[in-house]
C-alpha cells in the first residue's frame, strides 16, 4: 500500500477542512495524517499586538519549537504540506516544520504537493515554502492554493475580524464571509481525485497542469503587482524591528509602528497606486505579467 504524508498546522481549521476534504478520495492509500502545533501556541482569536508581533519572525523565517509528534514512516510515496501565509510568509509553524530534521530527512526524494489557505497573496510565501522543500532534496509536483475571492481591501477588512474575534461570520451583515468558501473548501475534493488516480503508477509529471485546468491555482494581476513590492518592504521593517530589540529599545513600539504603516499602506495607499498601475503601466507589461504568472503558477515544478 502506498504511504502518503499529510501534514499541517491551522488555528481556525479552515486548512484542516481543506486538507480533509482534500483526502477524502485516498482510500486506497495508507495517509498518515498530522496536525502540527507550536510548543508556545499562538492564541487565536488573536489580540491585535500580538497579531502584528509575529511579523519580524515570519518575514525572517525564525523557526519556533513545534509541539513533539512522531511520523508512521521513515519515508512516503508522497508528502502533501498544508499551509497559510503569515504577512506573505510561512506561517511560523509551517517555517519550522520545513526547518525541522525529521521533516527534511523525510522530504529527501519524494515528491511534495503543497495546499495554501490563504486570503489572497500567497506567492511570496510559496517562494519560500518551494524554497525550503527543495533545499530538503524534495520534488515538488503541485501545488493548490485556495483563497478568498472578495476584493483585496474587502478580504482584508473581513479577514481581521474572523482573526480579532474566531468568528468566521459577515461583519455588520456587509462584509462578505472571510476566507475560503465553503464550495472550495468542499471542492478540494476534485483536486485529491485527480493526485489520488496518480498514486498507483506514481506518474505525476502532469498533475499541476490537470490542477490548473480544472481551475485549481490563477493569479490576479494587481495582487500580483503588490506582492512584487511588499514583501521588500517588510522585510525593512522586520529586520528594523528585530535590530532596535536587539539594541535593547522597546519593540512594541517598533511593533505598532509597523501597524500604523500598514493599515495607511493597504487602505489608503494600496488603491491609489493600483489605479495608477492599472492606467499607466499595466498595459504596457502584457507579456511580462504574463511570464510572471507562468513561473508562480508552475514554481518548483518545471
Ligand atoms: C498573522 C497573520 C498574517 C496573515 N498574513 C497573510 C498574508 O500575508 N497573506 C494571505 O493571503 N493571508 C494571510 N493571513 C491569512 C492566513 O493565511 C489564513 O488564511 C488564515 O489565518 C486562516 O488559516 P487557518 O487555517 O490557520 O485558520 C494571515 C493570517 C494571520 C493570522
Amino acid at each position: 500500500m502506498k504511504k502518503v504524508l499529510a501534514i499541517n498546522y491551522s488555528q481556525s481549521g479552515q486548512l484542516d477542512e481543506i486538507m480533509d476534504n482534500f483526502l477524502l478520495p485516498f482510500s486506497e492509500v495508507d495517509v498518515d495524517r498530522i496536525k502540527i502545533n507550536a510548543e508556545k501556541k499562538f492564541d487565536f482569536p488573536w489580540k491585535i499586538p500580538a497579531f502584528f508581533d509575529v511579523m519580524p519572525e515570519c518575514v525572517t523565517e525564525i523557526p519556533t519549537t513545534l509541539s513533539s509528534f512522531s511520523f508512521k514512516y521513515e519515508t512516503y510515496d508522497l508528502i502533501i504540506i498544508g499551509y497559510q501565509p503569515w504577512f506573505l510568509s510561512p506561517s511560523i509553524p509551517t517555517t519550522s516544520l520545513l526547518k525541522q530534521v525529521e521533516f527534511q530527512n523525510r522530504l529527501k526524494n519524494t515528491p511534495v504537493v503543497t495546499i495554501i489557505g490563504a486570503r489572497n497573496m500567497w506567492l511570496n510565501a510559496h517562494k519560500s515554502v518551494v524554497n525550503l522543500v527543495q533545499q530538503a532534496g524534495g520534488r515538488m509536483i503541485g501545488n493548490l492554493p485556495l483563497i478568498d475571492k472578495s476584493s483585496n481591501l474587502l478580504s482584508a477588512g473581513s479577514i481581521l475580524h474572523w482573526m480579532l474575534t474566531g468568528k468566521k461570520e459577515r461583519k455588520w451583515g456587509l462584509l462578505p464571509m472571510p476566507g475560503v468558501s465553503e464550495e472550495d473548501i468542499t471542492g478540494a475534493a476534485k483536486f485529491g481525485e485527480l493526485l489520488n488516480e496518480k498514486m498507483e503508477t506514481g506518474a505525476f509529471e502532469n498533475y499541476q497542469d490537470e490542477l490548473v485546468h480544472s481551475g485549481g491555482l490563477t493569479i490576479n494581476t494587481n495582487i500580483l503587482f503588490i506582492e512584487g513590492r511588499a514583501k521588500k518592504i517588510f522585510s525593512i521593517w522586520a529586520n528594523l524591528i528585530l535590530k532596535k530589540e536587539a539594541q535593547g529599545k522597546k519593540r512594541s513600539f517598533w511593533v505598532s509602528f509597523f501597524k500604523y504603516y500598514l493599515v495607511v499602506a493597504l487602505f489608503v495607499v494600496s488603491p491609489f497606486v493600483i489605479l495608477i498601475y492599472n492606467v499607466l503601466i499595466r498595459p504596457f507589461t502584457g507579456r511580462s505579467i504574463q511570464k510572471l504568472k507562468q513561473y508562480y503558477t508552475f514554481l518548483g515544478i518545471k
